[in-house]
């Protein structure tokens, strides 16, 4: 098929929600990464969701609402808590899991008796979800496995001719997915590190646990989507930590060079220049985790691109968004991490 490729007028917008009320799938931008939306309520189509991403039918989608009261249409019931983070966070990066009404198609759900749901703080997104008339079953806009699409031009990277529409509404601002916060069990439970940090959810529900498989990568994940190799780069990618990172990655930068493998380097601007590589990265600042998130995914997609067989990266803290930078590390590098 044809992926028609849209803007952000109001005509554009009224084009492809009539893709979408028609049971078709439609890229579209929001202020993390570009989403791929179907109709929430019609089962066929967010099937073709599956289809284009080659996405395992196990991993349930997060549903985008337009208004803070259509939650009550989707949720069974919504606790206290998850009513202040709506109150405090929406529109915004923060889905929140909350138990599911029936009337969801379960592959929306894949099969579970909960549903993610957010409000995403994008005006293209809302009124797109305004005019289908109907809530958007969306994953990110990428092929599975691959890094979250930032830029429209990602999204065709990996779906042009799969999907059919795209509508390009430039650059997605925090650049890594949704915090995802599960409020199924007692105390609420991060699933997935995105832009609303731990700390501003402690600060306002005050305890919050972190689904510990994140920082081990040992165990089942109690989020579906998160077991699965993702965000990887094409080439071996390593994290090197420790007070002698910059001697540690030059070292064997050099020696894997020798060995005839291509070479890159994942750095920020504050270091970039002490780095040979055969590409060198500077993906932000480090003095501002928040430019590191939304440089991300572009980073390893432009590795893939220079060809990068071994890629070496800085580590960051992992306070506020940084958490969510290095839950993404940590799995584009299979956990490969060497202490310096
Ligand atoms: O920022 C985002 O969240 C983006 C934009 C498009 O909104 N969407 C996104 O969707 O990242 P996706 O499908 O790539 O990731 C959704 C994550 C997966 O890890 C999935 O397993 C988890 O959310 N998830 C969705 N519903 C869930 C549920 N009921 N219980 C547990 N985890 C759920
Ligand atoms: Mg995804």
């Amino acid at each position: 098929m044809e992926t028609k490729r849209l803007g952000t007028t109001e005509q554009d917008i009224a084009v492809a929600a009539e893709l979408l009320r028609q049971g078709e799938v439609v890229g579209f931008p929001t202020e993390t990464v570009y989403g791929l939306g179907a109709n929430a309520w019609d089962a066929a189509a967010v099937d073709k969701i599956f289809a284009a991403k080659g996405r395992p039918a196990d991993n349930p989608l997060i549903v985008h609402i337009a208004h803070k009261s259509d939650v009550e249409k989707l949720a069974r019931t919504v606790p206290l808590g998850a009513k202040l983070c709506m109150d405090r966070f929406w529109p915004g990066p923060l889905t929140l899991v909350l138990p599911c009404v029936d009337s969801v198609p379960r592959n929306v759900t894949a099969g579970l008796d909960t549903v993610g749901i957010r409000m995403p703080d994008h005006v293209t997104a809302l009124q797109l979800i305004d005019a289908a008339g109907a809530p958007l079953a969306a994953p990110s806009a990428n092929r599975s496995g691959r890094p979250s699409p930032t830029l429209a031009d990602h999204v065709l990277e990996d779906l042009n001719g799969r999907i059919a529409g795209i509508v390009d509404g430039g650059a997605a601002g925090v650049g890594v997915e949704s915090t995802v916060l599960d409020f199924s069990g007692e105390v609420p439970m991060i699933l997935r590190p995105g832009g609303v940090t731990r700390e501003m959810l402690v600060e306002l529900l005050g305890e919050v646990l972190v689904d510990p498989v994140l920082q081990s990568g040992v165990g089942t994940p109690k989020s579906p989507g998160v077991k699965y190799t993702h965000y990887a780069p094409k080439g071996e990618m390593w994290l090197v930590e420790g007070p002698r990172d910059q001697a540690e990655i030059a070292e064997r930068v050099a020696k894997a060079r020798q060995a005839g493998y291509r070479v890159g380097v994942l750095t920020t601007a504050e270091r970039a220049e002490l780095f040979t590589a055969d590409v060198v990265i500077a993906c932000g600042r480090r003095d501002d985790l928040s430019t590191v998130a939304s440089g991300l995914y572009d980073a390893i997609r432009q590795f893939d691109h220079a060809g990068a067989d071994l890629i070496y990266s800085e580590v960051f803290p992992e306070t506020g968004v940084g958490l969510a930078v290095m839950n993404r590390l940590r799995k584009a590098a299979s956990h490969r991490v060497i202490y310096a």
